[in-house]
């Protein structure tokens, strides 16, 4: 059966420009610095975010683990949002492979705020408590409905953090999706992080990898923990080539995702689901299925069983996601699908 997978915006193929890319890229021996084609991705992602270097890493998940094993030592404390990737979605990395403390934070609107930061600050010097070095921030925010941040408030949040002395991460995987839904540049993020993290696989369509950007000295701290955690890799310009791909050309085409997610919100919305409210709609939607007794997992199954695939995000909530693999004929068929299906049974 052909799907209309909706689960993530992972799930895209690389484009023909891509496979030609990665067919005659050239390489070299990566460990040793030696593949044209990956420090020619690097430099681009540096220059693009304003950073003075940066790194190709395999995943999302290596980039934001590299990121604080690279800001914190064992022991340190990291305040980070209980709804972010990091905390609920990157196996426990942070506690079992960083070593670092997480501080919760609510970030249930996309960013936490200026009282959390402070009430959850620990300074140096008190034996009891591990003390804070990072604030980790996600933009856009998946958990809270691909919310993109406004760079006012991104601003306000990463300065306070920084004014206290703390660094900032930022999980970029869908960076620029923020910045196509503001028409703003990426570097009104990241001016104020000492890293950020970009995923070149989802909504940018390469079928691999990430950058991680930051100052020269955070990206050879990082460059090492890559190696130990077995990221280190030969010739690599073969994933980067399509990369590189991702992150020129791609970018432009993210408010085609944002307009159909619009247009998949508006049709579940009239087909009488419950569809989560969000001031600022990107590439997803989130909604509700208790109408089918709360299971988001027996949900996506019936909805498997007629062609569609759809992604159970917790109890009771099912998110979709548009990206390169679904156009608007897609939508309206998902729409036509939901519908047959009934939004409560
Ligand atoms: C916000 C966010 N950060 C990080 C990641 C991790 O990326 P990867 O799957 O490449 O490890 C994801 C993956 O979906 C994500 O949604």
């Amino acid at each position: 059966m052909e799907y209309l997978d909706f689960r993530s915006d992972t799930v895209t193929k690389p484009t023909e420009e891509m496979r030609a890319a990665m067919a005659s890229a050239e390489v070299g021996d990566d460990v040793y610095g030696d593949d044209p084609t990956v420090n020619e991705l690097q430099d681009y992602a540096a220059g693009l975010t304003g950073m003075e270097a940066a790194l190709y890493v395999c995943s999302g998940t290596m980039g934001n683990l590299v990121s604080l094993m690279s800001h914190c030592a064992r022991g340190e404390g990291v305040l980070m949002g209980t709804l972010s990737h990091t905390w609920k979605n990157e196996a426990g990395n942070a506690a079992f492979l960083a070593g670092v403390m997480p501080y919760p934070l609510d970030d249930s609107s996309g960013l936490p705020s200026e009282e959390s930061v402070k009430a959850s600050y620990q300074p140096e010097g008190n034996v009891h408590c591990a003390h804070t070095v990072l604030l980790t921030l996600e933009n856009t925010h998946n958990a809270a409905g691909g919310l993109p941040a406004e760079a006012g408030r991104f601003s306000d949040i990463a300065g306070l953090a920084r004014g206290m002395g703390l660094k900032v991460h930022v999980d970029g995987a869908r960076i620029f999706n923020a910045v196509a839904y503001f028409g703003n540049d990426v570097r009104d993020y990241t001016r104020h992080a000492d890293s950020v993290q970009i995923c070149l696989s989802k909504g940018l369509g390469a079928p691999m990898g990430s950058v991680v950007c930051g100052t020269r000295s955070f990206v050879e701290r990082a460059r090492k923990y890559r190696k130990a955690l077995g990221g280190g890799q030969r010739q690599t310009g073969v994933a980067a080539a399509a990369g590189l791909i991702a992150l020129k050309q791609m970018r432009r085409r993210l408010p085609d995702d944002h307009k159909n997610a619009a247009a998949l919100a508006e049709g579940l919305t009239a087909a009488g689901y419950d569809v989560e409210a969000t001031p600022r709609r990107t590439n997803m939607a989130y909604f509700g299925v208790s109408g089918h007794q709360g299971d988001a997992g027996a949900f996506a199954q019936k909805c498997a069983e007629r062609g569609l695939l759809v992604g159970a995000a917790g109890e009771g909530r099912i998110r979709m996601v548009t990206h390169l693999g679904v156009d608007e004929n897609a939508v309206a068929a998902a729409i036509d699908i939901l519908k047959d299906l009934g939004a409560r049974r």
